[in-house]
C-alpha cells in the first residue's frame, strides 16, 4: 500500500466513529489530517491524540456544522490556507427514523442539509485545486441506503441516493483529470451496511427493548432483517477501504458505490 506523505485529508465528522477510522487509516499512511465534527474539547483533544499517534504528522481540527453553508466555506477557506485538500472524505451525517407522513419538515431539511448538501458544499470546492495538482480523492460514505430502501427513512434514503447520484456525475466531470503516474482524481462512495457507531444507538435501543434490554439480541435481530453475514462491520474496514481508494493504484476506480454490507444489497 502506497504512502501518503505530504498529502492533506479532511475527513468531515472524523471525531468519532467511522471518520475517525477511516482518519486513523489515512494518518497511518502519512497524511496530514483536517479533523472535523461536532465535539467538545475533550473528544477532540482525544481524537488529535489518537491521529498524531497513528502517524499524522499534523492535526488541525475545524468544527464547521455541514448544515451551514457558510460555515463551511469558511472551513474550506481554512483548509485552503492550510495547504488544501488533496484528499475529501464527506463522512458527517445523520440519521432520523420516522413513516414519511411522520417525518417533519425540520426533520427533511436537517438530514437532507447535512448529508447531502454538506457534501455539494465541500466538493464544489475541493474538486478544481485537486485538478490542478492532477492528484485527488473524494470518498464519500453514503449508505446501502443510497442503493436500496428501508421503510420510515424518507429523508435518509432520499439524502444517500442524491449522494451516489452527486457524486456519479463529479466522478464524470473529473475523470480526465490528472494522468497514471499524478494518481487522477476520482469520486467514489462506500456504502456501508450495519456498522457498530453512535448512529446505531437509537435503532438498537428500540431493538433491546423487544428483547428485555438485551443489546445483544438487538443486534441480532437488525443483522437478520437485512444483513446476510449476520455480522456487523467495524469502522475500521470501512477506513481500510478509504485508505485504498486514495492509493495510485485506484486512479481507474471512479464513479463507484461500494457496498460493504454482509450481501445486503446482493438480496
Ligand atoms: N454506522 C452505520 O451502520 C452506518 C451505515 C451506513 C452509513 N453510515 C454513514 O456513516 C457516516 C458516519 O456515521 P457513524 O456511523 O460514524 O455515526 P456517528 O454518529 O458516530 O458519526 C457522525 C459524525 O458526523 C458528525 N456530524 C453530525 N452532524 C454534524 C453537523 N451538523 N455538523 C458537523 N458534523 C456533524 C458528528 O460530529 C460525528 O463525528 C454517516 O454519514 C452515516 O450516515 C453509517
Amino acid at each position: 500500500m502506497s504512502r501518503l506523505d505530504g498529502k492533506t485529508a479532511l475527513v468531515t465528522g472524523s471525531v468519532q466513529g467511522i471518520g475517525l477510522a477511516i482518519a486513523e487509516a489515512l494518518a497511518g499512511a502519512g497524511a496530514r489530517i483536517a479533523l472535523h465534527g461536532l465535539a467538545d474539547d475533550a473528544q477532540v483533544a482525544e481524537a488529535t491524540a489518537t491521529l498524531k499517534e497513528a502517524g499524522a504528522p499534523e492535526v488541525r481540527f475545524f468544527d464547521a456544522d455541514m448544515a451551514d453553508p457558510a460555515a463551511i466555506d469558511a472551513m474550506m477557506d481554512g483548509v485552503a490556507g492550510w495547504g488544501g485538500a488533496d484528499i475529501l472524505v464527506n463522512n458527517a451525517g445523520i440519521q432520523r427514523t420516522a413513516s414519511l407522513a411522520e417525518a417533519t419538515p425540520e426533520i427533511w431539511n436537517a438530514v437532507l442539509a447535512v448529508n447531502l448538501s454538506g457534501s455539494f458544499h465541500t466538493m464544489r470546492r475541493a474538486l478544481p485545486s485537486m485538478a490542478e495538482r492532477g492528484y485527488g480523492r473524494v470518498v464519500n460514505i453514503a449508505s446501502v441506503h443510497g442503493l436500496v430502501a428501508s421503510v420510515n427513512k424518507a429523508p435518509y434514503v432520499a439524502s444517500k441516493f442524491g449522494l451516489v447520484g452527486m457524486s456519479r456525475v463529479a466522478a464524470l466531470e473529473y475523470a480526465t483529470a490528472g494522468s497514471k503516474s499524478t494518481g487522477g482524481v476520482t469520486v467514489n462512495c462506500i456504502c456501508p451496511g450495519w456498522t457498530e457507531t453512535a448512529i446505531l444507538a437509537p435503532q438498537i435501543e428500540e431493538r433491546a427493548a423487544a428483547h428485555d434490554g438485551d443489546r445483544a439480541a438487538g443486534i441480532a435481530d437488525l443483522l437478520a432483517e437485512k444483513q446476510p453475514s449476520r455480522r456487523t462491520s467495524d469502522p475500521a474496514e470501512i477506513g481500510a477501504l478509504a485508505l485504498w481508494l486514495c492509493a495510485p493504484i485506484a486512479h481507474n476506480v471512479t464513479g463507484t458505490s461500494i457496498p460493504v454490507d454482509g450481501g445486503w444489497t446482493a438480496q
